[in-house]
């Protein structure tokens, strides 16, 4: 069992707790992530390491109340226990000093993105940092990306806070401008990241995305996290989740994701029906 230690609401919808696992702790490095189980009828769910503390023995998450498992997580308060968590399970991001790294963020991307902007940065890059969120309300982490990027620029889809537009937006002028980009790292909706690799593959940038499939036991087992990565069949949970997103069909990828979506509908309102 393992007993959550702090809780805060970012954004709605969106919240941070801190959870005491030293296990994880211990090892955790960025672009991992760990799967839980709420209690002993639950499934299993992924969720990134935003941050974690050796000494004191704590991992720290951020996750989005999206459907079943999601919200009756977010109704977890200090003191409470979640069943298992099994990690860190993936690869951790390759980091080296590229030279100057841009990462691409985009709403819930953001704990992994910060995870990756403070590796990159401490490996000696200048990491300009492009993080996007649907409007003002939902700004997470500004604060955190701030203290681990040479630059940060924040854009809200609606213009609500900073400027208007998409990161892919940002992205591109910033190319345009003439910017010498050596390493592109995105995080975030599907469709973002697609754009971006497309948008960084006519320039020959080097881009790695952390993708976002349907894992189940997350140790390379069941092969729900099956994607496509040059042709070739990858399991996310043991392969990845950072792959070369040149190489990435995120079209199957954003195929897959919706594989479930009746089931999950039906899931939520039960769940939401039992509680109220
Ligand atoms: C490696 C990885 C890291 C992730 N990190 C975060 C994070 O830090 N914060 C965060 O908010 N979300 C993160 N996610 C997504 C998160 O796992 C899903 O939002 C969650 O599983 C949804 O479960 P649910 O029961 O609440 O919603 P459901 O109603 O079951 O599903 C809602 C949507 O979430 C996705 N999803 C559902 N089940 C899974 C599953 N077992 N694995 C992956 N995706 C699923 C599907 O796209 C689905 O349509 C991550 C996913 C992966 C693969
Ligand atoms: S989650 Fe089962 S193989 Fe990756």
């Amino acid at each position: 069992m393992f007993e959550i230690t702090g809780k805060k609401e970012l954004a709605p919808h969106i919240k941070w707790i801190e959870v005491k696992a030293p296990h994880v702790a211990r090892a955790a490095k960025a672009g991992q992530f760990v799967v839980l189980r709420l209690h002993d009828r639950g499934e299993r769910i992924p969720l990134t390491l935003f941050r974690w503390d050796k000494e004191k023995g704590t991992i720290e998450l951020v996750f989005q109340e999206v459907g079943k498992t999601t919200y009756e997580l977010g109704t977890y308060n200090v003191g409470d226990k979640i069943r298992d968590i099994v990690g860190p399970l993936g690869m951790p991001t390759h980091v080296e000093n590229f030279g100057t790294a841009v990462i691409v963020s985009g709403g819930v991307g953001a704990p992994i993105g910060y995870a990756v902007t403070k590796a990159l940065k401490e490996a000696g890059n200048y990491v300009i940092t492009i993080a996007g969120f649907r409007s003002k309300e939902f700004v997470i982490l500004e604060d955190e990306f701030k203290k681990v990027s040479d630059e940060l620029l924040i854009t809200t889809d609606d213009g609500s806070y900073v400027r208007k537009g998409f990161t892919t937006d940002v992205l591109k002028e910033l190319i345009d401008s003439g910017k010498k980009i050596d390493f592109v790292f995105t995080v975030g909706p599907v469709i973002m990241m697609k754009i971006v690799a497309d948008i960084t593959k006519k320039y020959g940038i080097k881009t790695y995305a952390s993708l976002n499939p349907i894992m189940v036991d997350g140790t390379g087992m069941c092969g729900a996290c099956r994607v496509t990565v040059g042709g070739e069949i990858k399991f996310a949970c043991v392969d990845g989740p950072d792959f070369d997103a040149h190489q990435v069909d995120f079209d199957e990828l954003m195929m897959r994701l919706t594989e479930y979506r009746d089931e999950e509908k039906i899931a939520l309102e039960k769940y939401l029906k039992e509680v109220q």
